[in-house]
């Protein structure tokens, strides 16, 4: 059943091109235009909306960090990204205007439920998105956008996180094309670039074997961070959290800009540090800041692994090493800079002895608070 890989999480990490195709499948008509059937809300109250709310945990959580950058900028609507956790207990600003999005893989977790009920209770809509057919979260929710990335079997998540960004990205572009955007031009293409992410992932995986010898070289490593910035800082924390969960190293994602802010210091000697460099081709000059993070990294004696799209040539002076990945608009590039790390910390795991799938302490759906 795991196909001939050597443990379920290696198989669903190699499913995602898949995984995201199911999630987008049905949902784009032949012109492009986006069709979210499944979002039984009124469009008068998704018009009226003036706060979005993710609520989630864990890598889920990751998964609406990205969609914040999204969502804010082709809608223009105010997002904020909760523990589901914190959100509950802190008295949260939760009205009809509001409108909360659920992020759970299993439908199942406790604490994400626990915060759907109070969202609701205070009058606001929810919708979830969820990889379970008929679980509780959804049931509980006003609508659901189900991920079809098929049952997740490994205890980390992989290809459930890709599919959340993917249909949280749906989303968005629908609230965008219900309530106008500022760049239309921007949404069409990001439509029609969706289509082409399927394909782009197998192109990393299939470079996989680079990353495999690379985890196999960096087995004894006893701390690793990650840096970056803009939606590369969510797949820097999921990248640490993935290597921490499995790996059992300690590990820990920061955003780029934060270095000098404190993390610097931790950095010496030998020190692997993996580095997600957003799109040359990307705004406000993100790319140059975070290739001086690299260089800063370096002089100080970081061992330099950097994640880089095809063609950035910027980067290779100060790289150990450089792990490519194809072009791609800015916000879809969690969608191809996450499988590296997913990989590196199941490689990892697995070069160490572990069992992958199952890793101590942790279960599949966290059910209790
Ligand atoms: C990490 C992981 C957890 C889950 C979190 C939420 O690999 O699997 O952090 O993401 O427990 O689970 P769901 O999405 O089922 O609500």
């Amino acid at each position: 059943e795991k196909d001939g890989y050597s443990s379920f999480m290696l198989k669903e990490i190699n499913e995602q091109p898949l995984a995201v195709e199911q999630t987008l499948m049905g949902r784009l008509d032949q012109h492009g235009n986006l069709m979210l059937d499944e979002l039984r809300i009124d469009e008068s109250i998704l018009r009226s909306v003036d706060k979005i709310v993710v609520v989630a945990c864990g890598t889920a959580a990751y998964a609406g960090q990205v969609a914040k950058y999204a969502i804010e900028h082709w809608c223009r609507i105010p997002t904020e990204v909760e523990l589901a956790h914190e959100f509950r207990y802190r008295d949260p600003i939760v009205n009809e205007k509001t409108l909360v999005v659920a992020f759970s893989q299993s439908g199942e977790t406790m604490d994400t439920l626990m915060a759907v009920r109070h969202a609701r209770e205070q009058g606001a809509k929810v919708v979830s998105i969820c990889n379970t057919n008929g679980s509780t979260i959804p049931r509980e929710s006003d609508a659901v956008i189900y991920t079809h990335a098929g049952p997740e079997i490994a205890v980390a998540s992989t290809k459930a996180f890709l599919s959340q960004i993917a249909a949280a990205y749906l989303l968005g572009l629908y609230l965008a094309q219900l309530r106008g955007t500022k760049f239309p031009d921007e949404v069409r293409e990001v439509l029609r670039e969706l289509q082409e992410i399927p394909a782009k992932i197998q192109t990393v995986l299939d470079a996989g074997g680079e990353v495999t010898d690379l985890a196999r070289r960096m087995s004894d490593a006893e701390s690793v961070l990650f840096l970056g910035r803009h939606v590369g800082y969510p797949v820097a924390l999921e990248g640490a959290l993935k290597l921490k969960e499995i790996a059992y190293i300690h590990a820990e994602g920061f955003a780029a800009g934060e270095l000098k802010h404190g993390p610097i210091a931790l950095v010496e000697e030998g020190q692997p540090v993996f580095v997600i460099v957003p799109s040359p081709r990307g705004r406000d000059s993100l790319h140059a800041k975070v290739v001086s993070n690299i260089q800063e990294v370096r002089a100080r004696g970081a061992i330099t692994i950097v994640i880089a799209e095809e063609g950035d040539e910027a980067v290779t002076p100060y790289a150990n090493e450089v792990i490519r990945v194809p072009q791609a608009p800015v916000l879809l590039a969690p969608l191809l800079t996450t499988v590296p790390l997913q990989l590196f910390a199941c490689q990892l795991a697995d070069s160490k002895g572990y069992d992958v799938d199952q890793p101590r302490n942790l279960a599949k759906s966290v059910t209790v608070e």
